[in-house]
């Protein structure tokens, strides 16, 4: 392997002696493998009790349900395949056979229910061509961003399975005060259902499906609108790895008819959402609103994520910290950085950098492996995207916005675009997109920055740049954040390993692939 800057990988190139190498890394075979997948139409659908309702209903008559053509977001002359959307009818029929199902599901030992996700993640990783090539074409995913969410599926799939057979097998023993030992053991709670978003359409969606299963429940899942053939075949691989037909119901539709019946039918025992904040306000009301005893809401959302650079910081790290953070993804991580802070001191040498690593990325098709960025989810995303770059160009002062070659026309693609602003109030909502804020602060204005942040009530990730200790501790211990990164980049939490979730407008907790999340999915009886 030689590193080549821009090489494109599978290329013959000639090294410094002159005989002719082949450039590989790990990301050809994955390049290679998704190629298969170039003509392929997927189509997808409903999937309740087992049966796969594509183009049809339940009792097998003609659908009543819009069936919606899926188009690349990189370009939009490209057919990705077709979607069914369920219908309210068939929202209610997922549920009858989920409750059905719960009894049995809910006794079935621990063991098995979590050999099925260890299955499961073995044939997520037998098929990791198909559902890459799936990130890429549906979602948008540069492959790098579909190898890494088909590990986080795994890793979700693997963690919760692992947490549940060591914890929930057997009783946990309570000894009380006068010798004698009583036990509590964890049972589901009944139906769940799982409400997830577009980008992270099967890392995220496995992630609440198999936590809500392991723990003994059974589950309507509902992905996002966006991303249904992802979730159609991730279930089909469910299914294929031993989760009953009863267990697990997916209801392809959008929030506001299959997501909205959904919730709001009193048979649901307990909701896991991830997505924007005010959906999960929309839920929480429609959940009070249901004349029946109060459920679990484990919610993860959006955030309104910063960085603080004080004058210690090594302006070169920050820079490569910053540029990640803020564009990978094409910013569409709920934890990309939004609004950088940068002391006064040094903020010239920063702004400058960004200018420049700027001025370097290519924004493009995603299966290319010298795009950096690619598209954004679809029309409206890019529409609130663009409109927000034009109100802050009259209103800010524009650092830089990188070229968008002209292959972007064809799809929906924004520019990375960064601007200087006086303060992070100037913004109203979370940017999901590629889009950087920067705020100059005065030194000794630490304070003042940290109480800014918090003031603006989400508090899901923040990142520190400084070589001073007390600085990065005194900040740490100030912020109303779930995640802090310290000298680092602030995207990418591992499950297991940095447990992920938000507090305030970001999250109810607990966080995902941490040691808590199992447990709001079960109830626990004290035996006395
Ligand atoms: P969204 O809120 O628009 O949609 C999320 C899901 O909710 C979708 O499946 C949607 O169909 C459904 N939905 C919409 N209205 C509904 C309703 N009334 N009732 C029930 N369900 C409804 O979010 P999105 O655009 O898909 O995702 C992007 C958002 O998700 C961003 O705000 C991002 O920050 C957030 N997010 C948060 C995390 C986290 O871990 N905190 C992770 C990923 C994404
Ligand atoms: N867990 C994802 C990240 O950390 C959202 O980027």
């Amino acid at each position: 392997l030689i590193a080549l800057p821009p090489a494109i990988f599978g290329e013959s190139r000639q090294n410094s002696e002159g005989i002719n190498i082949e450039i590989e890394s790990e990301w050809t075979p994955f390049k290679t493998s998704i190629d298969v997948f170039n003509e392929t139409q997927w189509q997808a659908g409903p999937i309740v009790n087992g049966e796969r309702l594509v183009g049809k209903t339940l009792s097998g008559e003609a659908p009543a349900c819009e069936v919606l053509a899926i188009t690349a977001p990189y370009d939009r002359r490209e057919s990705v395949g077709e979607v069914s959307f369920a219908t309210r009818d068939l929202v209610i029929e997922a549920i009858d056979v989920a409750s059905n199902a719960y009894p049995e599901w809910s006794q079935t030992p621990v063991a098995e229910r979590a050999a099925c996700l260890v299955r499961l993640a073995d044939l997520l990783e037998v098929n990791t061509g198909e559902l890459v090539a799936l990130c890429h074409r549906e979602a948008g995913k540069t492959i790098q961003d579909g190898i890494d969410e088909i590990r986080e599926a795994v890793d979700f799939c693997r963690f919760y399975a692992h947490q549940a057979a060591t914890e929930f097998a057997q009783p946990h023993i309570i000894e009380t005060y006068d010798g004698a030992t009583k036990q509590l053991t964890y049972q589901g709670r009944g139906v769940f259902a799982c409400i997830s978003p577009w980008n992270f359409p099967l890392a995220i969606f496995l992630g609440q499906v198999s936590a809500a299963l392991v723990a003994g429940n059974t589950v309507v899942a509902k992905p996002a609108e966006q991303t249904s053939i992802i979730a159609f075949r991730a279930i089909e691989m469910m299914l294929e790895a031993g989760v009953p037909n009863g267990a697990i119901q997916l209801l392809p539709g959008t929030g506001a008819e299959v997501g909205a019946a959904l919730t709001s039918d009193i048979r649901v025992a307990g909701v896991a959402f991830t997505g924007s904040t005010e959906t999960a306000q929309r839920i929480n009301r429609t959940l009070v609103a249901r004349d029946c005893a109060p459920v679990p809401f484990v919610a993860e959302t959006g955030g309104q994520n910063a960085m603080i650079v004080d004058s210690t910081a090594l302006p070169e790290q920050v820079v490569r910290d910053v540029v990640r953070s803020a564009f990978a993804s094409a910013g569409q991580r709920c934890s990309a950085l939004r609004v950088l802070f940068v002391q006064k001191d040094i903020a010239d040498r920063i702004v400058g950098l960004i200018k420049g690593a700027m001025a370097e990325l290519s924004v493009g098709r995603p299966e290319l492996h010298s795009t950096d960025v690619g598209p954004v989810i679809d029309k409206t995303a890019r529409d609130k995207l663009v409109t927000h770059i034009q109100a802050l160009k009259n209103r800010a002062t524009l650092i830089a916005q990188a070229e968008l070659p002209e292959v972007c026309q064809y799809g929906d693609f924004v520019a990375p675009t960064a601007f200087e602003i006086s303060n992070i109030d100037v913004l109203e909502n979370e940017n999901f997109g590629p889009i950087l804020h920067v705020v100059r602060f005065d030194a000794g204005k630490l304070d003042q920055v940290i109480d800014q942040i918090n003031h603006t009530g989400f508090g899901l990730t923040l990142g520190v740049h400084s070589r001073n200790e007390r600085t990065y501790s005194y900040i740490e211990q100030r912020m109303r954040v779930g995640n802090c990164y310290i000298n680092r980049d602030q995207v990418g939490a591992v499950v297991g390993v940095q447990p992920f979730g938000g507090q305030g407008l970001s999250g109810t907790g607990p966080k995902a692939g941490g040691p808590h999340y199992l447990y709001r999915f079960t109830q626990d009886v004290y035996a006395v």
